[in-house]
This record gives C-alpha cells, sequence and structure tokens, in this order.
C-alpha cells in the first residue's frame, strides 16, 4: 500500500523550493497530478497488478523538470539535460525517494525507476520484463495523453521557446512529415522548424500503446482542438487538413 497522502504532501513540499509564478513550473505541477491519474485510469483499465504504483509513477515521473527548469529555464533535453534520468538519479542514487515512499519494497522500486527512466525515451529496450514493459507503456501512454491537454492550455511559446510568429509562419519539415506519413513519433533531432514541435506532439497519437488510451484520447478532445491550428502558412494549412482527416485511421 502507498500512502498516497504522504506522497502528495511530500511532492507539494518538493516543489515549494520553485517558482509557482513561473508558468513551467505551474505546468508541470499541473501534469504531475493529471499523469498520476492517467496512470491509475489505465493500469485499472488494463489489469496492472498495482494500479497505486503506476499512480507512484505519475506523481514521480516527471521530478527531474523542476531542477531542469530552474538551471536551464527550457525542457528541451538536447540542450539541458536527459530529465528521465536525470529525475531518476535524484530519486534512486540521491535518496530523494525516501522522502515520498519510504516503504517501498525493493521489487516495486526498481519497477518504479525502470518506468521512470525509460519514459521519454524514443524507443523502451527490447529486454524488459512483461511486467517492466507495463509499468513503462502506462506511463508513456498517460504522459502523452496530459502532453495534448497542456499543449492546448499552455502557450506553445512557453512550451519550446519559439515566437507566436514562428509558429504561425513556418513549415513543416520534410523529415516530420515522413514520420506522421509512417505514423510513429519524431525521433529528437529530427525537429527543425516552430511548427514541427506542434507536428511531432500530434504524432505522439501513433504510439498510444494501449486502446484505453486511445479512447481517453478521442474522448479529452484536446487532440482535435490541436490539429484545428491555423497556420498563415498555405502549405503548412493544407498539412494539417491532411492530418486532421488521417490521424485517427
Ligand atoms: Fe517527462
Amino acid at each position: 500500500m502507498i500512502n498516497r497522502e504522504r506522497v502528495r504532501r511530500a511532492f507539494d513540499e518538493y516543489v515549494a523550493a520553485y517558482d509557482a509564478q513561473d508558468p513551467k513550473i505551474h505546468l508541470k505541477i499541473e501534469h504531475t497530478y493529471a499523469v498520476a491519474a492517467l496512470c491509475e485510469r489505465i493500469a485499472r483499465t488494463v489489469g496492472a497488478p498495482d494500479a497505486e504504483l503506476s499512480w507512484l509513477c505519475g506523481m514521480l515521473h516527471d521530478i527531474g523538470r523542476f531542477e531542469q527548469i530552474r538551471r536551464y529555464n527550457t525542457f528541451i533535453d538536447a540542450v539541458s539535460v536527459d530529465h528521465a534520468a536525470f529525475g531518476a538519479d535524484l530519486l534512486f542514487r540521491e535518496g530523494l525517494l525516501a522522502r515520498f515512499a519510504p516503504e517501498l519494497s525493493e521489487a516495486d522500486t526498481a519497477l518504479l525507476e525502470c518506468a521512470i527512466r525509460s519514459h521519454s525515451a524514443y524507443r523502451l529496450s527490447p529486454g524488459l520484463r512483461e511486467t517492466e514493459a507495463m509499468y513503462c507503456n502506462i506511463l508513456r501512454d498517460a504522459d502523452k495523453l496530459d502532453i495534448f491537454r497542456v499543449d492546448c492550455v499552455t502557450p506553445m511559446e512557453d512550451i519550446f521557446n519559439v515566437t507566436r510568429e514562428e509558429i504561425e509562419t513556418s513549415a513543416v519539415s520534410e523529415a516530420v512529415r515522413a514520420c506522421f506519413l509512417e505514423r510513429h513519433a519524431v525521433p529528437r533531432g529530427s525537429k527543425s522548424t516552430a511548427v514541427d514541435f506542434c507536428v511531432a506532439h500530434l504524432c505522439l497519437v501513433f504510439e498510444l500503446v494501449y486502446p484505453v488510451s486511445r479512447e481517453i484520447a478521442r474522448e479529452q478532445g484536446y487532440v482535435d482542438r490541436l490539429l484545428n491550428f491555423s497556420s498563415r502558412n498555405a502549405e503548412t494549412r493544407a498539412w494539417y487538413a491532411y492530418m486532421r482527416s488521417h490521424i485517427w485511421e
């Protein structure tokens, strides 16, 4: 049994050291609670052995983000730190986990670490055991589902460190279009224009593992809202029309 009250309290205390007025910090606090709830919902639907452990995966998955934002003021791992590995190091090597869940068994700690370390990897490593892969996939699906919400409620400028002008006028690069056509996520380093970041987030739909996750995505409606983006660039507008009619196929 996980003491959720303690986890929530420890989380609130941890983030109190950061500037909640900073929109990036604020969005990661909300994201954390949303991902935890989604993890639990997916875990219960797919019959994971311990839905509370999945909830804990959600609560701790982005703990590395707060220090990343304070030090580098960006979410872009490529120009700062790998936030998943950084967070996992804080929790499992530097002892931060004890503040949240000191009662956790060794086996559950290993599952938690596995899920957090690989939550933002382009692909899971093929050697994972079935249970490990399950906790990883639940967290990865939940994270993606809430990214669609965050994209709808947060100015893109704050998420991607680009200007509104750049988003509204840029074209979608060839490499990013190819990812959509091949129906998979955009690998890190393949994005070259501002609107590429928006399309790359839409491509996350293709990576949802569990049917319930796709159902949640459709029910939330955020993906459809993101697809209604109206670019000032005619080519990008046409590309969005194409994506709107093909994304859910
Ligand atoms: Fe993350």
